[in-house]
């Protein structure tokens, strides 16, 4: 069912590029975050509205935790298309839980480096042995992430991530943020 889904998905968009360009506006709605331990983590992250409907993402996360091999991540998308609350479905994006070092190596440059680099304090990852994990304060300032890494395609709608760090602390975050497509 899911590689039926992926190979539709990329189907797809090779006949949506091969026709006509796609932009891809997101617009973050909400982000509510808790940890079951803010001596070790605490998030401080807020959507601010600034103009025209556009919002920018802005905070600190204090990460005082060191992250080893029981540091667990996972990812779950949702969509709706009219954004109420009890019809937001499942969708086969997602990470299925993997370490914390193996998000570092697979997903984190493409997905949050690329997104958060020019309004952050985030590095770039090469490795864990010249760039590990590092505690500190996390800082974002007028973030408005462009999406990188984000499936090809997305209809019009609303979309929730819900993201689980684990296990001590344990961290939520729930990102609620709508699409519109414009084609031209
Ligand atoms: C996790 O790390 C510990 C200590 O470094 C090691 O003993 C253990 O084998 C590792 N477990 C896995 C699954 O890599
Ligand atoms: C980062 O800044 C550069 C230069 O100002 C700009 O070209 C680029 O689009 C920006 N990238 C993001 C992800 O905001
Ligand atoms: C933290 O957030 C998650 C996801 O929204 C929620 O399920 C959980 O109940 C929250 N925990 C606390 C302690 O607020």
């Amino acid at each position: 069912m899911r590689i039926t889904i992926v190979v539709a998905s990329i189907l797809l968009s090779v006949c949506a590029t091969s026709t006509r360009k796609r932009h891809f506006d997101a617009t973050i709605l909400s982000l509510a975050s808790n940890s079951t331990d803010e001596s070790k983590s605490k998030l401080d992250l807020r959507v601010d509205r600034v103009s025209h409907g556009e919002t920018v993402l802005n905070g600190i996360w204090e990460w005082q935790f060191d992250v080893d091999n029981t540091t667990m991540l996972e990812t779950t998308f949702y969509s709706s298309d009219s954004g109420s609350e009890n019809e937001y479905k499942k969708l086969p994006h997602g990470i299925p839980p993997i370490s914390f070092e193996e998000f570092l190596d697979q997903h984190y440059n493409d997905i949050i480096y690329e997104n958060f680099k020019n309004c952050s304090n985030l590095k770039a990852y090469k490795n864990k042995v010249e760039t590990p994990w590092q505690k500190g304060t996390y800082t974002l300032n007028q973030c408005r992430p462009k999406g990188h890494g984000m499936p090809e395609i997305l209809a019009d709608g609303f979309y929730k991530i819900y993201i689980r760090l684990s296990a001590d602390p344990e961290i939520h975050i729930v990102v609620v943020f709508k699409i519109s497509n414009t084609f031209y």
